[in-house]
């Protein structure tokens, strides 16, 4: 679709056609704690994704609150060089958020305390990783089966937070048939923690169909703390729906940014009530790719940059016209000026496809049976730890919500 095609109303896709701008006043900053994000919108934790280069460059893009990937306690306690860079940031990024990973309640109070006295400014745990090896240990989307560990865990952290928040992130359940959200949300409300986000898809489910927003609404209106409502925020105008569908309080945004930092951009115009700017053409992802390279090859070194940049590359130039011949091309990046050099012939004033605005980006697809330890369903109320089976460097592997 050519620029002038996109038409009054911007560029959206047809779910959004009409959807109007958030109206003066409509929606309030979100309120973590002593934190008020404006917009009330937050990256979502992504493991290999969210590291401090990423978040820098969605900052520059817009506002709100951009959360690391999950950083395993017993990685960060046992001081690993990979994990510890993961946790880290730089000065200028405040307010700082880190995810923390563990299903043991001491790793996880002791985890927070370190991350507050490095000056952390919020803090998240993952209950909602669906990787089978975790699961089948009791670990992830599993922990919310046992209210009583949920309680556990975030006592541990809040009481070592010294005021710090402290919010917690899960998926609706193990399956439909095993919805644990309910109660993990109003356990986590009892013990303190500042605010739950639902990414609204069930374990089985990994990042399969829609996500079910009537769940966020759900959880909504059973819970006094704030609500952050996950789950196919492709474009800006989503996060305004699922915000007036739902009531929550919040949005996070995972797969649809990936290739696209400039989707903050958008969310800060829609929710200040003006029309998102047009996404970038080509020759302007070209430069946004080529940031976000070089960002990576200042943090990681260019061995592990470029390694990255590898997926990269697919995302941001995903839906362009010869992609896939353009993607083969940068698979095999292996320095910056091969990276420059693979992308000099191409056509700088190509729009941004629309075609690409909703194309599914990371994750998407098959779904699961839900691998829990035996007998695991015999004790609801056991509230003892799992053992950990993520070591830091194959957390980054998975992907942890
Ligand atoms: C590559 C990738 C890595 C992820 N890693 C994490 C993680 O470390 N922690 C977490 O809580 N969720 C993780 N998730 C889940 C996202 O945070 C989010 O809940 C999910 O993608 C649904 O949101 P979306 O539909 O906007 O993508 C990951 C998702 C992807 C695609």
């Amino acid at each position: 679709m050519a620029e002038s095609e996109a038409g009054a109303s911007g560029w959206r896709s047809d779910v959004n056609r009409d959807v109007p701008l958030a109206g003066k006043a409509e929606f309030a900053p979100l309120r973590i704690g002593p934190l008020a994000v404006w917009p009330p919108v937050v990256l979502a934790p992504m493991a290999g994704v969210t590291n401090y280069p990423f978040r820098a460059l969605c900052r520059e893009f817009g506002a709100g609150l951009y959360v690391s990937e999950m950083i395993t306690a017993r990685g960060y306690l046992n001081g690993n060089r990979r994990t510890v860079l993961l946790a880290s940031s730089r000065e200028d990024e405040t307010p700082r958020s880190v995810q923390v990973y563990s299903s043991d309640p001491k790793d996880a109070g002791e985890m927070v305390a370190r991350l507050v006295d490095d000056g952390v400014h919020h803090v998240d745990i993952n209950l909602g990783c669906p990787v089978r090896k975790v699961t089948a240990h009791g670990g992830g989307s599993a922990i919310p089966v046992k209210p009583r560990l949920v309680a556990a865990l975030a006592h541990a952290m809040v009481s070592n937070a010294r005021g710090v928040p402290v919010t917690m992130k899960m998926r609706k359940g193990i399956d439909e048939e095993l919805l644990t959200y309910r109660e993990a949300g109003r356990v986590a409300q009892e013990e303190g923690i500042s605010a739950v986000g639902l990414h609204a898809r069930t374990a089985a489910q990994l990042y399969s169909g829609e996500a079910d927003w009537s769940a966020i609404a759900d959880l909504k209106s059973r819970l006094s703390i704030p609500v952050l409502g996950n789950g196919d925020i492709w474009e800006s105008f989503d996060a305004l729906r699922m915000m007036r569908e739902t009531r929550c309080d919040g949005v996070i945004v995972g797969r649809g940014c990936l290739g696209r930092p400039w989707l903050f951009r958008e969310l800060a115009q829609a929710f200040d009530g003006v029309e998102p700017e047009r996404p970038p053409n080509l020759g302007e992802v070209r430069e946004i790719l080529l940031d976000h390279a070089r960002r990576l090859i200042e943090f990681f070194g260019p061995v592990t940059a470029l390694q990255q940049m590898r997926k990269w590359c697919a995302w941001y130039t995903k839906g362009f016209r010869n992609s896939s011949a353009l993607r083969e091309r940068l698979q095999r990046v292996e320095t910056y000026e091969q990276l420059l050099a693979g992308l000099v012939d191409l056509d700088p004033t190509e729009p941004f496809p629309t075609a690409a605005l909703r194309a599914h980006r990371g994750k998407s697809g098959r779904t699961q049976t839900v691998s829990l330890p035996l007998g695991y369903l015999d004790d609801l109320e056991d509230a003892t730890p799992p053992c950990e089976v993520f070591d830091a460097a194959e957390a980054e592997k998975y992907d942890g919500g």
